[in-house]
């Protein structure tokens, strides 16, 4: 079986990564010829060192075959490159599957490209759904499940989002989390390399990321969510690996006063909310396991800290991901400086929530998804 297995942004390489390790595993266990014939596409979206190559360093994933090098871009711009370059691979290269994961661009064109020549497509992590079209993550899951063949699914109210939309139930198969088969292999070798970081104890601080447009392309909201972390940074430090979009909007917006901006964490005042560049996998998740609470706009940062048992408080209006409300250890708070204050003092009066761990969110869903390809290759 030939496939291609498509990448272009941060939060896809976790997903992507046991996969192909699976593949690689069941290559070797089996004689010649390989049953999984894979080559690795890289679309460029994501392109700095430490949105792309330190990932790929953490994670083990091999460099990629094929690097479509498209950059940033508008969205129709970005999308529309992807899709010509994409278009030569599959001409040249006939796959008899491509693999997509999440909902960023790079999904979106993708499968567009693959279903126009007649290629079948697996979504991995389909059906999630935030019902807010506002967000250009819903209109790439959206697209991306209607052109699918296999809809692989984390939660079951993902299946019946696909189910209402009319999505045949012969082609949604409920796998579990694939991106905590990553948390789970990778979660021992999780470590901070920055030096001024080292006295940071555990459970002493605050994570926080932010880079959705939403929050961060406008200035009141972006200044609203800023007060309110000065507030919350007054009882306790929190450390802020900032998206390069967001490094920019802070340039521009000339909030650079509302944070600390070296490295070096204040001990003796250990009061702020300290700026850093983005960081690796292995880094970042040392940060998320032992931190007090976590701020987030993200989408895979809200059921990583549901796995790791630590509260999260998301600044968006809705998630595409509710099992992580329901069962799991996090609270949408929204951009409301007054609500942001409030469940953060909570969580650090010792109120923070506790939850469960999602059904088959047990670091087995890439075998789940490699014995279905199997099945079906016959
Ligand atoms: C993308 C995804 C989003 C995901 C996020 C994780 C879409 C629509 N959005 O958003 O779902 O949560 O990735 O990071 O696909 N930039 C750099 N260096 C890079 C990449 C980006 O400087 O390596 C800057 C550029 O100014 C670029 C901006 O970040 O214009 C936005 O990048 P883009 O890939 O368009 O979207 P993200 O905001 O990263």
């Amino acid at each position: 079986m030939k496939i291609l297995c498509v990448v272009g942004a941060r939060p896809n390489y976790m997903k992507i990564a046991p996969i192909l390790e699976k593949m690689d595993k069941y290559n070797l266990a089996h004689p010649p010829p390989k049953i999984f014939e894979y080559l690795l596409i890289h679309t460029g979206q994501h392109y700095d060192e430490n949105m792309y190559n330190t990932f790929f360093n953490d994670l083990q994933i091999p460099p990629p075959d094929i690097y479509l090098g498209v950059g940033s871009g508008s969205h129709a711009e970005q999308t529309a490159k992807i899709m010509i370059k994409f278009e030569q691979v599959c001409i040249s290269e006939k796959p008899d599957l491509v693999i997509v994961v999440g909902d960023v661009n790079s999904t979106l064109s993708c499968s567009v490209v693959a279903a126009k020549l007649l290629i079948p497509t697996a979504h991995v992590e389909a059906g999630l759904r935030s019902f807010d079209r506002t967000m250009p993550e819903e209109i790439n899951r959206i697209i991306t499940d209607s052109l699918s063949k296999y809809l692989f699914t984390t939660c079951r109210d993902a299946n019946e989002n696909l189910k209402k939309e009319g999505h045949p139930e012969n082609r949604i198969y409920f796998v579990g989390n694939i991106m905590i088969d990553s948390l789970l292999r990778f979660k021992k070798l999780a470590t901070l390399k920055i030096k001024s970081f080292e006295e940071l104890k555990k459970k002493e601080y605050g994570l926080l990321t932010l880079h959705r447009p939403s929050n961060v392309d406008n200035k009141n909201t972006f200044k609203d969510i800023s007060e309110a972390l000065i507030e919350v940074s007054k009882k306790i430090p929190i450390i802020f690996p900032a998206h390069p979009r967001t490094q920019k909007k802070i340039e521009e917006f000339g909030f650079s006063n509302f944070f600390q901006k070296n490295l070096e964490f204040n001990h003796s005042q250990k009061k702020g909310v300290y700026i850093i560049p983005p960081l690796s996998y292995l880094e970042f998740l040392y940060l998320m396991d032992n931190a007090k609470l976590v701020l987030s706009d993200s989408g895979g940062i809200q059921e990583e800290t549901t796995v790791l048992g630590i509260p999260c408080l998301t600044l968006r209006e809705n998630t595409e991901r509710p099992i992580t409300i329901k069962e799991g250890t996090n609270i949408l708070v929204g951009t409301n400086k007054n609500k942001i204050i409030k469940e953060s003092f909570n969580i650090l009066d010792g109120k923070g929530k506790t939850g469960k761990i999602p059904e088959l969110w047990d670091g087995k869903a890439s075998q789940r998804i490699l014995n279905i390809l199997l099945k079906e290759a016959g």
